[in-house]
């Protein structure tokens, strides 16, 4: 038989014997079909309120059309699951699209149609009622479903930005702890050469400067500052008799000193600076011309950081005095950088350095 295992709670509001009649014997024949049937709307009401009903079947003859509508739309509000089939008597002409458009009423039935008919109708009520409330079950999983993604996504973020704050302090003390070691060792150097002590943390200062007004990256700043800082390393396996010495060297301890280069570059290079550090270092003494040392590279052979280290090392220690000579002045010193410009130094470099405000050399004298 259709659908007759879907005939259950179904409530039948009805005064009407005849129709009842054959709910009596639609009952009989499906022992799953057991309606609770009323008289009245509110009667219909109070049982909706205390029962689990899918279906209402609401007799036409009980009431006038707008007093009917008005109830089909109480129960669509209040029970929307619940489904709804008004049963016209045989000759009756309710405005049909009325009903349907004001009341929303799901199906009508004629109290004319076989039980067949009636069963059928009633169980695709039912049915329809079953699956609403199965779609209300998913979307209210669906609801609590994505609250705890919500939740967990929250967490997620929380710790992502605990997590990021950690390592950034970490980075923070790594950078210090590397900036304060090179400087360590820079003035580990410098102790064993009194003579050009500051001069190496002054030429960093010049270099960051320098890469600052060609809009060089924090990066590459950082990699000037400690190539700035660390330059003259390599004069650590120098002989203090030939550095501090007073008057002019013999040509043996000219090739000593140029060793320092090299030696730096061999001391810095294990070391994974995120720039490169120990090549600037290694080249700070190449001149622009290929005159310098250790390798007689020119032009863009020799890198950017050392043509800029090289400029600044040379301004530093011009305006520094010396015991066997006063510092010279600043005017003077960039006149001798211009003058051996194209030469010994980048051109740009030079162009750009003297460019520089005057008062941003930070100079000691
Ligand atoms: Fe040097």
């Amino acid at each position: 038989m259709i659908g007759a295992q879907t005939m259950k709670n179904v409530m039948v509001i009805s005064q009407d014997p005849v129709f009842l009649d054959k709910i009596d014997t639609l009952r009989s024949r499906f022992t799953s079909f057991s309606p609770a049937i009323v008289t009245s709307f509110e009667d219909a009401i109070t049982s909706f309120a205390t029962g689990t009903y899918q279906c209402a079947l609401v007799d036409n003859d009980l009431y006038d059309n707008p007093t009917i509508i008005l109830f089909f739309q109480d129960i669509k509000m209040l029970w929307p699951h619940v489904s709804r089939v008004l049963v016209l008597g045989q000759d009756q002409s309710m405005d049909l699209v009325e009903a349907i458009n004001n009341a929303d009423i799901q199906r009508i039935l004629n109290k004319s149609w076989d039980l067949e008919k009636i069963s059928a109708i009633v169980s695709d009520a039912s049915e329809a009622a079953d699956v609403w409330q199965e779609l209300k079950k998913v979307k209210k999983l669906a609801t609590v479903n994505n609250q705890e993604l919500l939740v967990l996504n929250r967490l997620l973020e929380d710790q992502i930005i605990t997590q990021t704050d950690e390592i950034i302090k970490i980075n923070n003390l790594l950078s210090s702890s590397l900036f304060a070691t090179v400087r360590a060792f820079s003035q580990a150097v410098e102790a064993k050469d009194q003579l050009t002590r500051g001069h190496s943390e002054r030429v960093a200062q010049l270099c960051v400067e320098i890469g600052k007004k060609m809009q060089l990256s924090q990066e590459e700043l950082n990699g000037l500052y400690i190539a700035g800082t660390l330059h003259d390393v390599g004069k650590i396996g120098i002989s203090e008799l030939i550095l501090q010495k007073n008057g002019s060297l013999s040509d043996e301890e000219f090739d000593s000193v140029r060793e320092h280069p090299l030696i730096g570059y061999n001391i810095l290079n294990p070391i994974p600076f995120e720039w490169h550090v120990a090549k600037v270092v290694l080249q700070h003494h190449e001149y622009f011309n290929g005159k310098g040392y250790p390798y007689h590279l020119s032009g863009d052979e020799i890198c950017l950081g050392a043509r800029i280290l090289h400029v600044a090392d040379a301004y530093e220690a011009m305006t520094s005095n010396r015991p066997y000579r006063k510092a010279m002045s600043i005017q003077g010193a960039l006149d001798e950088l211009e003058r051996n410009s194209g030469s010994q130094f980048d051109p740009d470099v030079v162009s750009l350095f003297t460019h520089l405000s005057i008062t941003q050399f930070g100079k000691k004298n």
